[in-house]
């Protein structure tokens, strides 16, 4: 299997690529509406119940709860996961449940998930788990070149490129994660508590990248159920209760 090789490029084109990203996401920056959705599960676990939700383009919004309040459903119901059992889930103007085969793999593909438990595939490299999903996709292999060292520039693994993931730590581990999620630029970013498994400092160092990219104009919507965190930084906060969404 090819190794993908980082080509040296200078910080000014690494940079003239990072404002071209940031050009990217800002143009395109999604937008999400629940509308009166319920989710109750084949076996009746009631997941949410009538829950109303607007988040704006570019917001950066944390969903909290305990376990089982249903976060993840909500986070599964906007990229289409799972279906509502009722009221109607839409994404940049889309109604997620209407979207099949063909249409719903082009909202994921604006949509970057990161979750908890990352997700490498651990026979490859970093930079192989990052372009992995271009390459099926069908991006040349210039552009994925063009892309992959920016994104491990922004999130501060460039040097670990060629490393595989059992020779990370969690908090490399989880940025390996995000890196791919972020590699082709989704103007919507969900992460379902990313910081799940990271001690405080990993986890501020996640949720800093998750803010720069929410800089650069990415919607970006975060579980979590780290109270501490949400506390230190100053987004808008939605509760997960029984199924119900207030916000804080
Ligand atoms: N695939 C599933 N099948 C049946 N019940 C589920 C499924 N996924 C989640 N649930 C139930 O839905 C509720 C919400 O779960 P979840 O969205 O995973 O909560 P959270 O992410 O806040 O921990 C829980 O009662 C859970 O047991
Ligand atoms: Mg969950």
């Amino acid at each position: 299997m090819p190794v993908l090789t980082t080509e040296v490029k200078t910080e000014k084109s690494v940079d003239k690529q990072n404002s071209e990203t940031q050009q990217h996401i800002t143009n395109t920056a999604a937008k999400v509406q629940l509308q009166s959705v319920t989710k109750t599960y084949a076996n009746g676990s009631h997941a949410l119940l009538n829950a109303n939700l607007e988040v704006k383009k570019g917001e950066f919004l944390f969903i909290t709860g305990p376990s089982g309040s249903g976060k993840s459903t909500l986070l599964k119901l906007l990229y289409g996961q799972e279906l509502p059992t009722q009221g109607e889930v839409i994404v940049d103007e889309c109604n997620v449940a209407t979207l099949r085969g063909d249409r719903l793999s082009l909202l994921r593909r604006r949509i970057g998930i990161v979750f908890q438990d990352y997700k490498l595939i651990n026979q490859r490299t970093v930079a192989e788990n990052v372009t992995f999903v271009l390459q099926a996709q069908g991006y040349t292999r210039k552009e994925i070149q063009r892309r992959l060292e920016p994104t491990l520039k922004l999130v501060g693994l460039l040097k670990k490129a060629d490393c595989f993931p059992d020779q990370l730590s969690g908090g490399e581990q989880q940025r390996v994660s995000i890196a791919r999620a972020i590699v082709s630029t989704p103007p919507l970013l969900l992460a379902d508590e990313p910081t799940g498994n990271l001690d405080p400092d990993n986890s501020w160092q996640v949720i800093q990248i998750l803010q720069k990219l929410n800089s650069f104009g990415a919607t970006v919507i975060v579980t979590t159920h780290d109270e501490q965190l949400v506390r230190r930084c100053n987004h808008p906060v939605v509760q997960v209760r029984n199924g119900k969404l207030s916000r804080k």
